[in-house]
């Protein structure tokens, strides 16, 4: 009798290479590909967010709360994809350095800026994507939030590699195809189901084929965000469409015809995302 091993890492591998993924343009590279498509959601929307009033709300105070568990006044801090530096920059406060580690120049500049503002020195930054980051040293704490920056087995072992002390992960534990976006807009601009590369329980499972035995903790996360106008909607998808494929004209019409059969009363159209999130972490 045969035995089938398969090891839970070629599982992962084999998901990514028959995801959605594979339909992106690799004429640029990924660096060049996550700043085009961050620097147009930046300027279109993400320059209105408000990282104060972000950060007085208790979804981060919970999530604040959650990462100084890891660390004392000594510790030293990798944090993979800091975005703005929303929890890159207070949890510096509270350790002995900080790396932030951000590809999108736009995001880098804002992070540095509040930085500054904050007078903040303990922190180091870097332009790399974590897959190119050199590591030549070990941090007490490895961790990165709501980012793809992780993303296959080499970049999650890499953050293992990284640390001598805990990793932490936090993701949406929600399978994709649940949300407006990847279980809607996707299909009917793209003409088939969205394949996801993987999700949290890859990390799990990846982790385990190397002996190591991560936590996990989900939590509900249910938040709306309001777009008022038409154009605000289609320019948000078709963003988020250009991370995975290439759109053409059909598409606006496609778009502007979903969003005028799902806005509310006013005009205005709710996204409305009902998730679960998650913590996958672990000591080293
Ligand atoms: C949604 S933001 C989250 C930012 C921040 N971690 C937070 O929780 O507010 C995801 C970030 O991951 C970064 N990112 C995506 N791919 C990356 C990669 N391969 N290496 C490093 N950072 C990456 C993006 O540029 C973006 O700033």
């Amino acid at each position: 009798m045969s035995t089938i091993s398969q090891s839970w890492q070629s599982i992962w591998q084999s998901a990514i290479n028959c995801s959605s993924l594979k339909h992106r343009m690799d004429r640029i590279s990924e660096k060049e590909r996550l700043n085009l498509t961050e620097e147009t959601w930046y300027k279109k929307m993400g320059y209105k967010i408000n990282l104060d009033d972000q950060q007085k709300t208790p979804a981060f105070e919970e999530q604040f709360s959650r990462f100084k568990r890891f660390v004392t006044k000594d510790s030293t801090v990798l944090d993979i994809g800091a975005g703005f530096g929303r929890l890159a920059i207070p949890l510096a406060k509270e350790v002995h350095t900080l790396t932030a580690i951000e590809p999108v120049r736009v995001y880098m500049n804002v992070m540095k800026d509040r930085a500054a503002r904050d007078g903040v020195s303990n922190m180091q930054f870097s332009e790399d994507l974590w897959s190119d980051f050199p590591l030549h040293e070990k941090y007490d704490l490895v961790y990165s939030t709501w980012s793809t920056a992780v993303k296959d087995p080499a970049t999650l072992m890499k953050m293992h590699e990284a640390s001598r002390g805990y990793c932490v992960l936090e993701t949406r534990a929600t399978p994709l195809q649940k949300l407006e976006f990847f279980g809607q807009i996707y299909p009917m601009i793209v003409g088939e189901e969205f394949r996801p590369p993987g999700n949290y329980l890859n990390f799990i499972t990846t982790l385990y084929d190397h002996g190591i035995y991560a936590n996990v903790k989900t939590w509900r996360f249910d938040r709306e965000e309001r777009v008022q106008t038409m154009d605000d909607a289609v320019d948000f998808w078709k963003i988020n469409l250009g991370k995975y494929t290439e759109i053409n004209g059909e598409a606006d019409e496609k778009l502007k015809h979903y969003y005028r059969t799902n806005m509310n009363q006013d005009g205005s159209h709710t996204f409305n995302y009902k998730e679960v999130y998650c913590m996958v972490w672990w000591k080293v």
